[in-house]
């Protein structure tokens, strides 16, 4: 059997992430069989959202980086079809691998399917069911135009058959006869993997003088939460009294995008209030092995960040999610994350909910821990 290549398209901050599981297992078990190249749309630039990844996670540097950078959806998304398809052009990849909902995957997805070229799309199946999130419309997009579709779920690979995957459909595999398949979650064999190298190895905590279970992390990120100032100062005064009233710590790795706003979107005074505040810590964008280690050591999660919230679950700590809805629905059914907007009164609600709370479960719901492996196999066995 010959080798196959595969092009494996990544651009933000998570899909790097979730990338070092696939290229791990290729590295230590397919590496016979698959060859992968990587594409680096770009679309993540800053060291600490792109470099120190690549340094920390065993990944070799991408084969190719486009350096589309910041811009608008449609300008974005356009210069990574525009790149993507050069390359597809010039390295006849067999496959090409795409990961979640951003617009690098949604340029991925586009550029190979449009010549034919077999799209594996890893995080398939996901839906919020709130089409004014961009994420939304390329998840679905990206879901519709690929051959192989590996959802973590077993929600999400119900969501396909809903929209009209069939659930046993037979080989040969392509566009028109796509195969889903529900597979395990990538990001928890990355968090098996690296959760003791991240507390042997990191020192984040002591630099920042966070102590165990005193401090509450908090991620914010998403567009209509940074962007809209009611929104943000919502969510910025229910960690304030939140941190004031119970004397505890927020730290807050702030996403460039916050970073940004924050100044232009809260009010003059809340702004005041939290730079100086003893209680809220905002910090740069931290690596990976340091955010698993702020994961595992925290009283509480509070995220708008789909792989923050996933992650909260896999480290058994509470997480209320800045969100309206989830497209990890098993998060809040089984109780141990709440759904509570970017609502001040809701989060604090939430946040005492917890408190009081004795025991959370955290059943299996992601795989083993080798949803990469699986993957590797099947795309050897499928894509030909
Ligand atoms: C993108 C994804 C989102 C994902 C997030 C992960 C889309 C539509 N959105 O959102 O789904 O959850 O990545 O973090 O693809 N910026 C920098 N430096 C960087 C990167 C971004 O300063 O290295 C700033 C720029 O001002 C930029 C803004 O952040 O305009 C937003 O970046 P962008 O990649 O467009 O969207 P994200 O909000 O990061
Ligand atoms: N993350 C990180 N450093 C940070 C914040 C997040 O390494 O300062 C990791 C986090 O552990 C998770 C991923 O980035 O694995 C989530 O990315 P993000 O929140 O940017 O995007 P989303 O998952 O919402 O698409």
């Amino acid at each position: 059997m010959s080798q196959l290549k595969i092009i494996t398209i990544i651009g933000a901050r998570p899909q790097i992430i979730k990338s070092a599981a696939l290229s791990r297992a290729i590295r230590n078990k397919f590496s016979y069989q698959l060859k992968e190249v990587v594409v680096h749309t770009g679309q993540h630039y800053d060291d600490n959202m792109s470099n120190v990844f690549f340094n920390e996670l065993e990944i070799s540097k991408p084969n190719y980086n486009l350096n589309v950078g910041s811009g608008s959806h449609g300008k974005q998304t356009g210069m990574m079809i525009e790149g993507i398809e050069e390359i597809l052009l010039i390295e006849k990849p067999n496959c090409v691998v795409v990961y979640g909902d951003t617009n690098s995957t949604l340029a991925g997805a586009l550029a190979a399917s449009k010549i034919n070229i077999p799209v594996i799309h890893i995080e398939a199946g996901l839906r919020s069911y709130n089409k004014s999130m961009p994420e939304e419309i390329n998840r679905i997009m990206c879901d519709h135009v690929s051959t192989l579709l590996f959802s973590p779920t077993k929600t999400g690979f119900n969501n396909l058959v809903k929209e009209g995957f069939k659930e046993n459909s037979e080989p040969p595999y392509s566009i028109n006869n796509p195969k889903i398949i529900h597979c395990g979650d990538v990001m928890f064999d990355n968090s098996l993997y690296f959760s003791s190298i991240a507390e042997e190895t990191t020192a984040i905590l002591k630099e920042n003088n966070l102590e165990e279970e005193k401090y509450i992390l908090a991620t914010i990120h998403r567009d209509n939460n940074t962007d809209n100032a009611v929104r943000l100062n919502s969510l910025f005064n229910a960690i304030n009294k939140i941190a004031k009233e119970n004397k505890i710590k927020v730290v807050i790795p702030i996403h460039p995008r916050t970073a940004k706003l924050l100044p232009k979107n809260l009010n003059s005074s809340l702004y005041s209030e939290i730079k100086i505040s003893e209680y809220i810590k905002i910090i740069d964008p931290v690596s990976f092995l340091e955010m698993i280690a702020l994961e595992k050591n925290a009283q509480l999660i509070m995220t708008d960040s789909g792989g923050v919230q996933k992650e909260a679950f896999f480290f058994k700590k509470p997480c209320i999610i800045l969100r309206q809805e989830t497209e990890w629905i098993e998060l809040a059914e089984c109780g141990s994350a709440i759904t509570a907007d970017a609502i001040e009164q809701n989060i604090i609600d939430a946040y005492n909910i917890f408190l009081s709370k004795k025991k959370l479960v955290f059943p299996n719901i992601f795989g083993g821990g080798k949803a990469s492996e699986f993957i590797c196999s099947e795309i050897i066995k499928q894509i030909n």
